[in-house]
């Protein structure tokens, strides 16, 4: 009998102190490969677990059976679809969020060239691009061909989002789930159809500036979404990404993105204000373009003295991981962009340039969205 107890007691101080090691290597990330693997659907796995402190030492502390429940339901065909692929990388994950941060960036700047060739009403309708056709007809010429192309090519970020999306699914049946990446992949992928009702509406309501500036407005979110998302596959498998911890580094990094999105809103204004429509028969918002356009340009002033801040700031606390870098990166896309829309207003907004400063507003999105991030978090390393 008393060698039953001392093999009870004995089990019971294993059992704890295998239990107390996984839990310190889940709890800072350094040995998240020796995270204990999920039960299987259906089989409540052996316990040993004391009923009370009392009970100790009784046969109840023993008791391993395995107990019956309720059987999982079968998985459906979208999951077993995904299950048969193969598992990705971390860098097919990365590469995936690189192409999604492209293809979101790339539709704005091709967006921007169906504004400024003036075939906004290429495709007079939506979803069928006229009446009788739901695709352009050569009878519709060059405009027709350039505003439906650009529909198209929202197929190919659908697309592009749609892989990334499975991509991440697919870990959640491995041991190593990226839960992190899971709501903006979806949203990604969620809000393609979202951007093509609102271009559909943009159709119908021949181009009524607010609305075109929602859609674009939509997109550069995207941009921003999709820009955390590459960073975050940057982040090697089972890593907790730490917090810089600065609270004063980490307000003016958001302050820096506030303003940024001010003045990228005031910048569609402008636009909207202006003669780009899209097509030459669309109505304006009616505001003196001179006008929102210096309101424009004093914000933009304003963001470059807030990032020049942010970066001195950074500097003064000791450059924690990027932070400092990603702000110098920010004032240099800042000062290219400044330049390219001081020179476009003073030439009168040649189409080339006016189409550079659309690109120099996403990028403008991702530098200013990766300098936040960069005051939030620290780049993670490898668990070793
Ligand atoms: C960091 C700097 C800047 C950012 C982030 C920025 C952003 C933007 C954005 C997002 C648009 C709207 C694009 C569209 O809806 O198609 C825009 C338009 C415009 N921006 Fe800027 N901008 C910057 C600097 C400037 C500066 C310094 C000027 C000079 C006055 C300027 C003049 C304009 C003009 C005139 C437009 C209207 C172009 C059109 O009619 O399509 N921008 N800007």
């Amino acid at each position: 009998m008393s060698r039953a107890f001392a093999r009870i007691r004995a089990n019971r101080r294993s059992t704890g102190s295998t239990a107390r090691a996984n839990f310190r290597a889940n709890a800072d990330g350094s040995r998240a490969d020796r995270r204990p693997l999920t039960e299987p659907p259906g089989v409540r796995q052996p316990t040993s677990t004391p009923r009370s402190r009392s009970a100790a030492g009784s046969y109840h502390d023993v008791v391993t059976a395995t107990l019956p429940t309720t059987p999982a339901p079968a998985p459906g065909r979208a999951a077993r679809f995904v299950r048969r692929l193969p598992l990705p990388s971390e860098a097919v994950l990365r590469r995936l969020a690189v192409a999604s941060l492209v293809t979101q960036a790339g539709i704005i700047v091709t967006g921007g060239a169906v504004r400024l060739t003036d075939s906004g009403l290429g495709c007079p309708d939506w979803p069928h691009c006229t009446a009788g056709s739901l695709a352009a007809t050569p009878e519709m010429g060059m405009h027709g061909a350039i505003e439906f192309g650009n529909r198209l090519l929202t197929f190919v970020v659908g697309a592009v989002a749609f892989a990334m999306l499975v991509a991440v699914l697919r870990t959640f049946t491995s041991d190593r789930p990226r839960r992190d990446l899971l709501v903006l992949s979806a949203a990604l992928l969620g809000f393609v159809p979202a951007q093509a009702v609102i271009g559909g509406i943009t159709v119908w309501s021949d181009l009524n500036p607010w609305v075109v500036m929602c859609h674009f407005l939509v997109s550069t979110v995207l941009v921003g979404a999709a820009t955390v998302l590459v960073r975050r596959t940057q982040r090697p498998l089972g890593a907790v990404p730490a917090r810089v911890g600065l609270p004063w580094l980490e307000r003016l990094g958001l302050l820096t993105l506030v303003v940024t999105a001010v003045a990228v809103y005031l910048g569609a204004v402008v636009t909207g204000s202006g003669p780009h429509a899209g097509d030459p028969d669309s109505k304006r918002t009616g505001l003196d373009v001179a006008v929102v356009t210096q309101v424009h340009a004093d914000s933009v002033l304003l963001l470059i003295g807030i990032s020049i801040g942010l970066y001195f700031t950074s500097r003064a606390v000791g450059s924690p991981g990027r932070a400092a870098r990603a702000a110098a990166v920010l004032i240099a896309v800042e000062l290219g962009q400044g330049l390219i829309g001081l020179m476009q207003y003073r030439l009168e907004l040649p189409e080339l340039l006016v189409g550079l400063h659309m690109l120099g507003a996403a990028l403008m999105v991702m530098a200013a969205t990766d300098a936040w991030y960069a005051t939030r978090w620290l780049p993670s390393r490898r668990p070793g």
